[in-house]
């Protein structure tokens, strides 16, 4: 496209014509360099492009696949959450039986040897009772949400009352078990809320070593009611914090310490406070230890 003009140019300046066959070829070659690269860069394009093509196949392949084998994991984890929830079903009602046909021996049982087996009995069957309707618990929660029968309930009570159930607990292990609470009502179930009392009050004592100390704070301040279960315990390394709500977790520290559990007391604690309308968290307290708290909205 520039050629003519160029040469008109020259044409003018030089006052002569120039040769016709210098034009011709050097004309004819830059036009031909330039088809040569716009046809390479064509090619390039259309080879870029059948890459491209190519890679998207694969791309909405492994989607396809990655889709099949979610759908595949989803319907496992249901059927493992079936399982476990229809096991615990079925162990419950044994169970009710054997502590409910110890706790009758117990009663009738005058030989203390027999009556500390009998006790033995007793306190493990519970213990299995409780687990078994925490598996129950946290898998009706992985169904849906946790729904709520709603009353007004007096907070202190309930504190006070998860207190004195836990203090022969604490005894056994050499914790000292205080409660301060004030008066402090929220519209609630007393069953949930007794359940959540119960896991911070009973986690604290377990991870507390003897000579430690637990204290209960119930305290309601502008229709905000705050609860705080301390301990001075073995605290909780702060990369944990966030994941001590998750199903079915444990710190490294409770692991090697071989203190018993299962991991869902927290879960199932924060999916009754969420219910409720609050919310739960813990930090590490200074000179060691822990202290979760909860805030539940008050009733007014
Ligand atoms: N007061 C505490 N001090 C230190 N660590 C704690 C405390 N409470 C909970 N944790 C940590 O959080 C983990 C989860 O607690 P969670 O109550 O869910 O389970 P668990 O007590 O081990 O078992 P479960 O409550 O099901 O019997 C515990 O295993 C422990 O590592
Ligand atoms: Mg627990």
């Amino acid at each position: 496209v520039l050629t003519a003009p160029i040469v008109l140019l020259i044409e003018h300046l030089l006052h002569r014509g120039l040769h016709v066959y210098v034009i011709s070829i050097a004309g004819a070659s830059i036009g031909l360099v330039v088809l040569l690269r716009l046809a390479g860069l064509l090619s390039a394009i259309e080879r870029a492009r059948g890459s491209e093509r190519l890679a998207r196949r694969e791309a909405e392949q492994a989607q396809r696949l990655l889709a099949f084998q979610n759908e595949h994991l989803r319907e496992l984890d249901l059927l493992k959450d079936e399982f476990v929830s229809s096991v615990s079903h079925e162990l419950r009602t044994p169970l009710t039986s054997i502590s409910g046909y110890a706790e009758l021996l117990l009663e009738e049982e005058s030989s203390e040897t027999k009556q500390g087996y009998l006790r033995i009995i007793e306190r493990n069957s519970a213990r299995l009772l409780g687990l078994v309707s925490d598996l129950l618990f946290a898998a009706r929660l992985q169904d849906g949400r946790l729904v709520l029968d709603l009353a007004p309930v007096e907070l202190r009570v309930l504190v006070e009352q998860a207190v004195e159930e836990a203090r022969p607990r604490a005894e056994r292990a050499g914790v000292v078990l205080e409660v301060n609470a004030g008066d402090a009502s929220v519209l609630g179930e007393p069953d949930r809320l007794a359940q959540l009392l119960d896991n911070l009050v009973s986690n604290a004592i377990k991870f507390t070593p003897a000579g430690g100390r637990v204290v209960v704070g119930l305290e309601s301040q502008e229709g905000q009611i705050r609860l705080e279960v301390s301990d001075t315990g073995i605290g909780v390394p702060p990369e944990d914090r966030e994941r001590l709500f998750e199903r079915f977790f444990r710190s490294q520290s409770a692991l090697e310490r071989e203190i018993q559990g299962t991991g869902l007391g927290l879960y199932i604690s924060k999916a009754i406070v969420e219910a409720h309308g609050g919310r739960i968290g813990v930090s590490n307290v200074a000179g060691g230890g822990t202290v979760f708290v909860v805030e539940l909205p008050g009733a007014a």
